[in-house]
């Protein structure tokens, strides 16, 4: 029988069962302050992104630090939000197709101040006709493509757009989305700043038309967590939508966060511990984390202990990881070490697990199910 993973609180981080995820409660804590301080200074509200996380438990805690709610990429993600009682739930993915228009519909009923956003004609005819037979109305988001392309329409087709949506007596246009995904990794913050500014320079100049065509466009949201010091300075922007920040991961530390910076904005909470299962084989351990416990993209995992952090994780097949020693100077843990790493990229390494345990000097103190994990519909 799997052991209940509850039985781990109360455990030194070293006696647990591997691979799994922590969560650093005290750095998660100080991250969420960090964003929701600079996003209130600014005089502007923090929707953060469920999608890095994927715990309702943690978006509850943002929602405690102040978020206004919580962004899902998914309708199946959002339905998982809306059933742990979280309001304020924007959906930031477009729907398509009759399935989804029904599901989106069904979720009103649970959750009637949902935000959806759209992007296609046929789609907002779609939505309107199954809003009218159930007897709902939606709010949305116009979603624009700030370069990404992705999803969203380019700025010069907005208006029309926005036509189309005023047209529809079931649905109440509120605003904008604007998401520039191909900027957040900028590696150098100037030439982010650059490229945002620009991107939402766009957005900003539809919201103001909107906003002239109609009364009920009051949101204009975006930004993550590359851009968010950034986009804070976009006068229009009323809210972000950031998500990364609270977790971090390797490919974000590899950013500078401020001009010239190389210290990151925000500290890694989110770790995996890994155990040294096999070698050494020359120059190299086995470990038991591969691609089904990290997952293989964005950066390079990290190791975080004090003798090993100059070995170099590789994946090493589905169930095995790799540490290579880059020279003969470098030491080699023997088999049984149990060493912690920064992960590649949260979200979808996050998606491989069934719960963070909660950590505080070294010891496990809660165990936080990772519900919305799986739901990519
Ligand atoms: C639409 C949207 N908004 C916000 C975010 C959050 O971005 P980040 O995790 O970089 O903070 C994402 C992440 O991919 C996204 O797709």
């Amino acid at each position: 029988m799997t052991p209940n993973p509850r039985e781990a609180i109360g455990r030194r981080k070293t006696e647990l069962d591997t691979p799994c995820l922590l969560i650093d409660l005290d750095r998660l804590d100080e991250n969420l302050q960090k964003m929701q301080g600079r996003v209130k200074a600014a005089g502007k509200a923090l929707r953060p992104h469920a999608k890095t996380h994927k715990c309702s438990t943690l978006a509850k805690m943002q929602i405690a630090n102040g978020a206004i709610g919580t962004c899902a990429a998914k309708i199946a993600e959002a339905e998982a939000l809306v059933t742990a009682g979280i309001s304020g739930v924007l959906l930031t993915g477009p729907v398509a197709g009759r399935t989804k228009a029904d599901r989106l519909v069904a979720l009103l009923e649970r959750a009637p101040f949902l935000i959806a956003v759209v992007d296609d004609p046929a789609g907002i005819e779609l939505l309107e006709a199954r809003l009218a037979a159930a007897g709902r109305r939606l709010d949305v988001l116009l979603d624009l493509d700030v370069g990404q392309h992705r999803t969203g329409v380019p700025p010069a087709r907005a208006a029309a757009l926005a036509e189309t949506i005023l047209a529809c007596p079931h649905l109440r246009l509120r605003g904008v989305q604007a998401y520039a995904g191909h900027l957040q990794h900028i590696p150098r913050y100037a030439d982010r700043k650059l490229a945002s500014r620009e991107a939402l320079r766009q957005a900003a100049a539809v919201f103001r038309e909107l906003r002239e065509r109609a009364s009920s466009c009051d949101i204009f949201s975006g930004s993550g967590t590359g851009t968010a010091r950034i986009d804070l300075a976009i006068p229009e922007l009323t809210e972000l939508q950031a998500g990364s920040y609270a977790l971090m991961d390797a490919e974000y530390l590899a950013i500078e966060s401020a001009d010239g910076s190389e210290e990151a904005d925000y500290t890694p909470a989110l770790t995996l511990l890994t155990t040294v299962v096999s070698g050494p084989h020359g120059r190299q351990v086995t470990v038991d984390a591969g691609l089904k416990a990290i997952y293989r993209d964005g950066g390079k995992p990290r190791v975080i202990h004090p003798d090993y952090r100059r070995l170099q994780y590789e994946w090493f097949g589905d169930e095995y990881g790799r540490l290579v020693a880059p020279d003969r100077a470098c030491l080699l843990p023997a088999p049984g070490t149990v060493l912690e790493l920064i992960v590649s990229h949260c979200d979808p390494t996050v998606n491989l697990f069934d719960q963070f345990l909660v950590t505080r000097a070294e010891r496990v103190i809660d165990v936080w199910p990772i519900d919305l994990r799986g739901r990519c519909q």
